[in-house]
Order: structure tokens, then sequence, then C-alpha cells
């Protein structure tokens, strides 16, 4: 992107071609739009990359007095008719416009299924993530594709391991508070805090934006039982696209409410199971059964729901999806809530659980600025 040259460009009716020094076919961009992302210091400022220019003060008839390519194709210029000044653009923005219309470039995951992972699980080690940027960048590239990522040999400490997710971000606060160091008390009226069995779900679907990423290491462990699953919701949600289009346009469309009553609030949001962007690639799932407020639709779309729904637990709770994990001090687990649905088996004993939750979008900011510096 960033060597693109300009050959030439033309001014048309409202639109200015543009044709590349490469094969690339020529791209075009309406006045309007040019002069509203102008790159000179007087329209986007220089330093917060902010719009200065006034949106609703262009013409919509705007028209071009000349062009021109400059600095060996590197920029484009332009004066506008009228007096309306003039704008300038890099070659390489134009470019990306053209090409990804200012989207970003979709991550590239690997979807895994048992048999997919076999048994080399992501894993980078405490000491490189907390050394290096490139160590943290590692183990935040394998939490991107994989959707969970093991940090080994982390000191088996609440300090240890919230200076582990300060690496990321800062910690998130919600009604479990910051960091969270626990035992099966029932501090709070969550079935995680007690020793039961938990079915695979995501947290927070009471809220508008449930927890992007969440930190799990166990620091102290005597008893049976208490293996955690991890089950990846994109690679389901592709299965029933593949499989089971009238269930997939349910699990995509159908908002669930969820609640949480207690501890001094009561939270409610709701979300498809299976959320999809623009563009129509899954972006999130969120699913929460024992959290799933009451709710009610037409009858023949309630059928269908039970139906899908029927399904998809079916398929979360199959083992050929699912791998399982023995949380043990040391092994800091961090997996996206967005994409992965945890659960735990029922236990006897002792144990004592850190961690903490993180937003998605500063996972995604860390990782956007860790893979630009390198
Ligand atoms: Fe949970």
């Amino acid at each position: 992107m960033l060597t693109a040259r300009i050959k030439d460009a033309t001014a048309m009716a409202a639109e200015i071609e543009v044709r590349w020094a490469d094969d690339a076919p020529p791209s075009r961009y309406s006045n309007v739009w040019l002069r509203d992302h102008c790159h000179s210091e007087l329209s986007l400022h220089p330093e917060t990359l902010q719009r200065q220019v006034d949106t609703f003060a262009i013409p919509a008839d705007l028209g071009v007095d000349s062009v021109a390519v400059e600095e060996d194709g590197a920029r484009l210029h332009i004066r506008w008719a009228r007096g309306a000044g003039a704008s300038e653009f890099p070659a390489g923005f134009l470019r990306h416009i053209a090409e990804n219309s200012g989207r970003l470039p979709k991550p590239e995951r690997r979807l895994w299924d048992r048999a997919a992972l076999g048994n080399s699980l992501p894993s980078t080690p405490y000491a490189d993530i907390m050394a290096s940027d490139e160590g943290l960048f590692s183990w935040l590239q394998q939490i991107l594709v994989y959707g969970f990522a093991i940090a080994t040999d982390t000191p088996p400490t609440p300090e240890a391991t919230q200076a582990l997710c300060e690496r990321i971000a800062y910690i998130r606060q919600t009604i479990f508070g910051g960091f969270w160091d626990f035992t099966a008390d029932l501090a709070f009226k969550d079935t995680a805090y007690t020793p039961l069995a938990i079915g695979p779900h995501t947290d927070g679907t009471y809220s508008n934006d449930p927890p992007g990423l969440q930190m799990l290491h166990c620091l102290k462990f005597e008893g049976t039982g208490a293996q955690n699953t991890l089950v990846d919701g994109f690679k389901i949600g592709e299965v029933i696209r593949d499989t089971d289009p009238e269930a997939f346009e349910i699990l995509t469309t159908v908002k669930i409410p969820a609640h949480y009553d207690g501890d001094g609030v009561s939270l409610r949001a709701a979300h498809p199971i299976i959320e999809l962007d623009a563009e129509g690639a899954i972006c999130q799932v969120a699913y929460n059964n024992y959290d799933r407020a009451p709710f009610q639709l037409k009858p023949e779309r309630q059928m269908a729901f039970y139906r899908a729904l029927a399904l998809w637990n079916r398929m979360i709770n199959d083992p050929t999806f699912e791998i399982q994990l023995d949380l043990r001090p040391g092994g800091a687990l961090m997996f996206d809530n967005w994409r992965v649905l945890h659960g735990r088996h029922e236990y006897t004993g002792y144990r004592r659980l850190c961690g903490a939750y993180l937003n998605q979008e500063d996972f995604q900011s860390k990782l956007r600025i860790l893979s630009a510096n390198r």
C-alpha cells in the first residue's frame, strides 16, 4: 500500500479518475468525498488525525480547476473550482481506500475443533510476554488466531497474573470488581462462585458490551474434577452456516435478552447467539442459557427458535468440538470471550482462581500498535 504510485489522474464530471503505475485497475473518487477526506493540514489535523474540514460547507456541485500528480506519483494535488481551495492526498491512502473502502483487514483466524488443535495448545512463556513487545505480540497473535492462549510458567500469585493482564490493557471494572481472586464461596450470585458444573457459555450476555478477553489462572487446587472446557464458537457457527441455513438465520437474527439480577444490580442486554458483521462474517458469539431472560416469539418462529437453540446446544456440548484443560498453577489462560465458549466440570475440594476481564477494543488496539511497530 505504501509503495502505491499514481501514473496520472483526470477530472471527470463529478469525479476524479486515478490510474496507477502498476497494473491495478483505475479508481474513481467523487469530488465531494475527496474534499471531505483532504489531507492538507487545514483539513486533517497532523497530530490528532481528526477531521478539521467543514463537511457540511462543501458544495454538492464542487468542481475541479486542475489535477496534478506530484512527487513521482506519491501525491495527488487538486485545485478546486470557484476558489474552493486545494486538497492533497498520499497515493497510499487513495489506494487503500480503493482496495478496502477503509475497512480494516479481516484477522487470519484458524477455526478449530478438537481434532484440529490436537495436543499442541497455543502458549507463550510468561517471561517472554513480560520481557519484550515481541513476546507480548506473539501471545496476542495466538489469542487472535485461536481464540485463546496460555501463558506458561506464570508465577502463581495474583500480583503476577494481574501484571500479565495489564501488559495488554487496563483491567475492566464490572459488578464483580476489577481483578478477581476467589474460591467457591458464593461471594456473588453466580455459578462461577460454586463447585457446580458449568456448561459452555460466554460471560456478560447481560452487558451491551460483553467482556472481550477473560483471564483465568488457578492459583491452588486440592481436589478432583474442575476440568475447564473450551469450544470455538466461530467454528460451530460456520458449520451451522454450511449445514443448516434455517437455524443459522435464527441464530444470527433473534436477539436473545439476558439478565443479571442480584448483588444490587439489574442488568439487561440482548444479543444474537451468532453476530455477523456488515460483510456477513461472524464477529461475535454470545450465549449463556442460564442468564437468558424470558421472551416470546410468534408461535412458528418460537418453535424454529427452540430447534435452532437445541442444535447449537448439541454442538457446543459435542466432544468433537471441545477441548479440556486442567488449569493448574503456572498455566494462565487468556481467551476471547467474543469467540470461545468456556465451561467447567464440577469439582470437590479447594480451588482458588484469579483473573480479570479486558475490553475487546483494547486487545485489538494493542495488537494494532504492536503490529505497526514491528
Ligand atoms: Fe463464565
